[in-house]
């Protein structure tokens, strides 16, 4: 059993950009409860997508949805007030940038925010180890960040085990989230490894009828 409700997060990146707010909506009006928001800043990952005041701008829109928000940023510690502020209820930091993660840890929670940890597919599950009883979610990607529409790497699988195992032997309560290559297959594979939240791009916005996907989902 996971330890919690399955959750499906839709990814904005593969929304549609000259419509964010209208694509922001759709996953609310599917009562779905979380949205996935993917900042990338040109040097952790080689992208660009939006910052502080997409999230601020979706909130005046009135979106009410959680706001996942994954900073895939070298240095993420300066702009977590601005995110915070922007209307991010928690905020995902990478392990692989050589930075105080228990001072990034305790500024998100001083903002009010969840904290969640984020592995590239090339690091261990022992990096992020230490910190699992400080975090609220652990997100393994499943592939390489900075695109949407990869392929999932299976090879993620024993680290979702090994994660799911160490959560369970130290009884914590954190989320494992995976993102990246994510659909109906490949999300009933990681729930069955023990991920219980699940970040879907193209698969959700390009779906031919997303209140099916939706649906579907429901049933994993
Ligand atoms: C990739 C991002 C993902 C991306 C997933 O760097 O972190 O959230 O939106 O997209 P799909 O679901 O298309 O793989
Ligand atoms: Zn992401």
């Amino acid at each position: 059993m996971n330890p919690h409700p399955l959750l499906l997060a839709p990814s904005l990146l593969a929304g549609d950009h000259a419509r964010l707010a209208e694509s922001a909506a759709q996953v609310q009006a599917l009562g779905l409860p979380w949205l996935h928001l993917d900042i990338m800043d040109g040097h952790f990952v080689p992208n660009l997508t939006f910052g502080p005041e997409t999230l601020a701008a979706l909130r005046r829109a009135g979106n009410k949805l959680y706001f996942d928000t994954h900073l895939m940023l070298d240095d993420p510690l300066p702009y977590l007030e601005l995110f915070a502020r922007a209307g991010a209820n928690n905020l995902s930091v990478h392990i692989e940038p050589a930075i105080d993660h228990r001072a990034v840890f305790a500024r998100t929670r001083q903002l009010g925010c969840q904290c969640g940890l984020v592995l590239n597919p090339d690091t261990p599950a022992s990096a992020i180890e230490p910190w699992l009883d400080s975090v609220d979610l652990v997100l393994v990607m499943t592939v390489q960040p900075g695109f949407g529409g990869q392929t999932f790497r299976r090879d993620m699988l024993p680290k979702l085990r090994q994660i799911d195992g160490w959560r369970r032997a130290r009884q914590l309560g954190f989320r494992l989230e995976v993102d990246g290559g994510i659909d109906l297959a490949t999300a009933a594979e990681c729930k069955a490894a023990g991920a219980d939240t699940f970040v879907a791009g193209t698969a959700f916005y390009k779906a031919p009828d997303r209140v099916a996907f939706a649906h579907a989902f429901g049933l994993l």
